[in-house]
């Protein structure tokens, strides 16, 4: 999704800008630019696709901007106008004396259009943001003080935006605010930097301000002043970032894709450091905040989440229903904040997001947090905005995930819903000791297990190959696998464009069906346990029909090599474990077959890694 990079002070601004912009990529965009002012005259440079194309734009113009030392930039994510030249940020006022980035999204921007066009603006693109820039224009000319400007034009928009504006008239200074997007200061020695994510300045600096809603910074070169939404000086509140410089290397692997799967069973041992001591011991989970007395009445449980997040959500039901005996509801937060839900303070509400920055997520947290249920957030993010409304906070430690396509981060959910949902069955007593204790060792057990896997890859890029020409793929699965099948069918489709769909496997014969000849191939996620037998009839009925069937397996049950052409076997694990075990397979599918299309794998078509905007 979109991206902010300021910088103000004394280094040639047009490389840190798109310096940070690379580190920001990794989102998701479609067009970039920047704008540098030198010698009191505003540049603004833009391009179509990558940062590439911008670099060749400004390589050509090297003279012009080469002793800028201040300057905005922007990766633009599509929402309102084509990713076109036209429509790509920085936008201008009328004159061109003023230059703006935003992410977000103004809601008003019609209306505010209209307001402006009859005050004479002349519009040029088909943004919302371009309101905003005549609008702040508009407030500079009455006041000649670009904070007070901005201040002024934030009082009537409405909507999502982090913003970083210009002005060619003003001494040197970058002004910005944000309400409901994520925006921070770096802070460095005679030199300010702002931006919309870590990433993109952390190589400059690990002191920073976040700002929060309706907050302005004026950044000068040598000051910084943060006031509210009335012009009132606040404290500086600095923080010192989390975070270490990261290269954001592929250290050797061709795609961060496939890098980050084989993270995975490392991501799951750090996770589980110092949360399982032994199998006999009780998890230790200081990070949730209830009693234990109000753990132990809990009868109801909400999670919240978009994408693989709301995958994980779904095996999280699963296995809290099962081991604590608490009634569990999962819904997709956009869903959640459109209907009249009956949250109330003896709900607890877990928000789950990879980002934590999700805008459907974060409004349905604030809305449940507004009816006084606590909120407890699992998120790959502890210094998000989410992390911000939490009052338990579970961080799942994956490390950064550069990849749009979630991996790593979504097993580090997986893991987190089960340490939560022992720790809670261990709190009520809701589960026999044997079996807590066989999933604790089990559990620990599962990176060694991952590993193995990894080291017959080849098979999976075997199977891959046979299958990347089809154009739909179907996934069936039966209970606790049910949201693997769909998060495998969701991997497939953003990174290869493939129409791959997961179903319960019930559920076939009540429509899908239709669908199945000798071209669709049906991979049928056949662990062992409770729904084996039920899975093994439905796939039969698929194969009736003709289908190509194949099957992810920890069995050894000789009858399938009749049933399925292809078997993808992986390392036995018990059927409540099974959901980390398999989805590894499943991501190498998606991934060999999108390698093999040609497709462009760490940054999928028209999808963004945060996506703020509602
Ligand atoms: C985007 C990403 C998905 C992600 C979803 C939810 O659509 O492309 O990979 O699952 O957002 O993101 P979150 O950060 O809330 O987990």
């Amino acid at each position: 999704m979109c991206g902010i990079v300021g910088y103000i002070g004394d280094r040639p601004v047009a490389d840190i800008l798109i310096d940070g912009l690379h580190q920001l990529e990794y989102r998701g965009y479609d067009s970039a630019g920047i704008a540098v002012k030198c010698e009191d005259k505003l540049h603004i440079y833009k391009a179509e696709g990558k940062l590439d194309n911008l670099s060749s734009v400004l390589m050509q113009h090297k003279s012009e901007y080469q002793n800028a030392t201040m300057g905005i930039g922007h990766i633009r994510w599509a929402t309102h106008g084509a990713p076109t030249v036209v429509n790509a940020h920085p936008h201008t006022c009328n004159c061109g004396n003023l230059a703006i980035v935003h992410n977000g999204i103004i809601e008003n921007y019609k209306e505010l259009r209209e307001k402006l066009e009859k005050q004479g603006a002349i519009f040029r693109t088909q943004t919302d943001t371009e309101t905003v820039a005549h609008l702040i224009a508009y407030k500079y000319a009455e006041t000649k003080d670009l904070t007070k400007a901005v201040q002024l034009a934030t009082k009537e928009i409405e909507g999502a935006y982090a913003l970083c504006v210009i002005h060619n008239e003003e001494k040197d200074k970058i002004v910005a605010t944000k309400r409901n997007a994520p925006l921070l200061v770096g802070i460095g020695e005679g030199e300010y930097f702002v931006a919309s994510d870590v990433p993109a300045i952390i190589k400059y600096t690990k002191k920073a301000v976040y700002l929060e809603d309706n907050q302005i910074v004026t950044l000068t070169k040598n000051n910084i002043v943060l006031t509210d939404e009335c012009g009132q000086e606040l404290f500086l509140k600095i923080e010192t970032l989390p975070w270490e410089p990261v290269a954001l290397s592929k250290m050797g692997y061709k795609h961060f894709m496939l890098k980050e799967i084989h993270e995975q069973p490392d991501v799951i041992r750090n996770i589980l450091v110092g949360k399982i001591h032994t199998s006999e011991e009780p998890i230790i989970l200081n990070e949730v905040k209830l009693t234990n007395d109000t753990l132990k009445n809990l009868n109801r449980i909400q999670i919240i989440a978009c994408g693989t997040s709301l995958h994980a959500a779904m095996i999280g039901k699963y296995i809290i229903e099962n081991f604590c005996g608490i009634a569990v509801d999962v819904e997709a937060s956009s869903e959640y904040i459109y209907r009249k839900n009956v949250t109330d303070s003896k709900t607890l509400v877990i928000g789950v997001s990879q980002s934590g920055e999700t805008a459907d997520t974060l409004t349905a947290i604030k809305q449940a947090k507004a009816k006084g249920s606590h909120i407890l957030i699992i998120t790959n993010r502890p210094d998000s905005a989410m992390a911000r409304e939490a009052d338990s906070l579970i961080p799942v430690s994956a490390g950064i995930e550069v990849s749009v396509a979630a991996t790593k981060s979504y097993v580090a959910q997986l893991v987190s819903f089960y340490l939560l949902a022992m720790y809670m069955a261990e709190i009520k007593g809701s589960l026999d000791e044997s079996v807590l204790t066989s999933l604790k060792s089990d559990l620990t057990k599962i990176p060694q297990k991952i590993e193995q896997m990894l080291s017959h890859k080849e098979q999976i890029q075997s199977c891959a190959r046979l299958y990347a020409n089809t154009k739909d793929f179907i996934y069936i699965a039966r209970g606790i696998n049910y949201p693997t099948a769909l998060e495998g069918a969701l991997k497939l489709k953003e990174i290869s464009y493939i129409n791959a769909t997961g179903y319960p496997a019930g559920e076939l014969k009540h429509g899908p069906i239709a669908m199945l000849d000798e071209s669709m191939p049906v991979l049928s996620i056949l662990m062992k346990g409770s729904v084996y037998e039920k899975l093994l009839s439905n796939s039969e009925e698929a194969k009736a029909r003709n289908a190509r069937m194949i099957a992810l397996t920890n069995s050894k049950d000789e009858k399938l090599k009749d049933l399925f052409e292809y078997i993808i076997e992986v390392p036995d694990v018990q059927e409540l474990l099974s959901p980390i075990i398999a989805i590894v397979p499943l991501q190498l599918i998606a991934y060999y077959i999108a390698e093999y299309l040609g497709k462009d794998v760490d940054q999928p078509r028209n999808l963004a890694k945060s996506v703020t905007v509602e």
